[in-house]
């Protein structure tokens, strides 16, 4: 569905979705319409099992562990409201977790008392140890709770969040895994992992439609663990959960108050959608995401005369490249690539430095040719 007018290279903020996920979704809307008593009390409740259980088995999580939210910042909103932080307990973050979810960790720290600590991680790490360092050596025996991205959004890095979760957990601190660039994205293996919470979005590499993440919550700490908004049965629960055959988890969660939740239940089809345009399947088309990166920002990369960033171990389909233009705003260009090449690109700050950087993040519908042509609209703009 997306605009042929333009050449849209930003899947990694916002995708496009398969025009039979989108029907899918209106089938649903057109059934809440003809009759919403019957939507809300039997359909809804289905529609989001089902959902639960493909995305269980592709992210090798129990689907009773995971829920739905709307997107990650959500999600993330979620589990600290669940936290009952101290004066003077640590949270740690690093200067290139998502904003939108350091401020709500911010905004729980100063509510409380805690203290929002932020590590220095480097923008271009040369290795997984130099990752692993900058956050571990911020961990005392007042640290509660660590977030860290799978992929970090502005730059594009695949923090070994393996080896994070194994170094923390051995230490007794909690770990929140920002894998909002993770279902159909990357491999995931919840199980093999064991963070403590993990959140992903379903809006963006999953092609769902937008306004669909999961959360999920570790088996032991889901005793307790509340929606922000809480509904009828909460004060209730016992005779609800006996009804609805959920656990408090999944029944708080799968109905919080009127609302669309269409996006949620079509997650089964985009993962059928996804996993039907190449043999191989999901693994196949994350596969060839990851090449075309790789590719695109060789490209770039030759165009511009830069040099890759950081080692091709610790990417995924996304990748920053850096344009030798100092002083550009990364505003500025990404405004003239739309205005005069109807270009729609991802532009960042490069932060190490004052030259603007391209995102790249193809997914299925991108190809060479185009970033072949970004290639040459950035060049003519910058003069090369
Ligand atoms: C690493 C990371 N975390 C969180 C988010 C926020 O996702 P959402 O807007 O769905 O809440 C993004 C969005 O790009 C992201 O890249």
């Amino acid at each position: 569905m997306l605009d042929p007018d333009i050449v849209y290279l930003n899947h990694g903020s916002f995708g496009a979705c398969p025009r039979s996920v989108i029907d899918a979704q209106q089938a649903h809307r057109d059934r809440i319409e003809a009759d919403a008593m019957r939507f809300y009390i039997y359909d809804l409740w289905k529609g989001i099992d089902r959902s639960r259980s493909a995305l269980g088995e592709l992210i090798n999580a129990d689907a009773e562990d995971l829920v739905f939210v709307s997107n990650a910042t959500s999600a993330v909103a979620t589990v600290i409201a669940n936290i009952d932080l101290k004066p003077g307990d640590e949270i740690i973050v690093n200067r290139f977790e998502y904003p939108a979810c350091i401020n709500n960790l911010r905004r729980a720290c100063e509510q409380s008392g805690a203290k929002l600590v932020v590590a220095d991680l480097p923008w271009d790490p040369t290795d997984e140890d130099s990752a692993i360092d900058a956050i571990m050596s911020k961990v005392t025996d007042r640290t509660r709770l660590v977030m860290f991205s799978l992929i970090t959004s502005a730059t594009a890095v695949r923090l070994p969040v393996e080896r994070l979760i194994q170094e923390l957990s051995a230490k007794g601190v909690e770990t929140l895994l920002d894998a909002a660039h993770g279902p159909g994205c990357v491999a995931m293996d919840i199980k093999a992992w064991a963070p403590t919470y993990c959140t992903g979005n379903a809006h963006k590499w999953l092609c769902a439609p937008k306004g669909c993440a999961f959360l999920y919550v570790r088996r032991d700490k889901q005793d307790g663990f509340r929606p922000l908004v809480l509904s009828n049965d909460a004060y209730d629960l016992e005779p609800a959960i006996e009804r609805s055959g959920r656990s408090a988890f999944n029944h708080e969660f799968d109905y919080m108050g009127t609302d669309d939740r269409t996006a949620i239940m079509t997650v089964a089809d985009a993962i059928g959608a996804l996993g039907s345009f190449f043999d191989g399947g999901i693994d196949e088309l994350m596969r060839r995401n990851r090449a075309m990166c790789l590719e695109a920002r060789d490209l770039l990369c030759d165009a511009f005369g830069t040099k890759p960033m950081v080692p091709d171990s610790m990417l995924g389909p996304l990748a920053v490249v850096d344009i030798p233009a100092p002083g550009l705003n990364p505003r500025e260009l990404r405004e003239r690539l739309m205005s005069a090449y109807r270009i729609e690109a991802m532009i960042v700050p490069n932060p190490g430095g004052d030259t603007p950087m391209i995102r790249v993040s193809p997914q299925v519908y991108n190809s060479m040719e185009q970033y072949r042509y970004a290639a040459d609209a950035i060049g003519a703009i910058i003069g090369l």
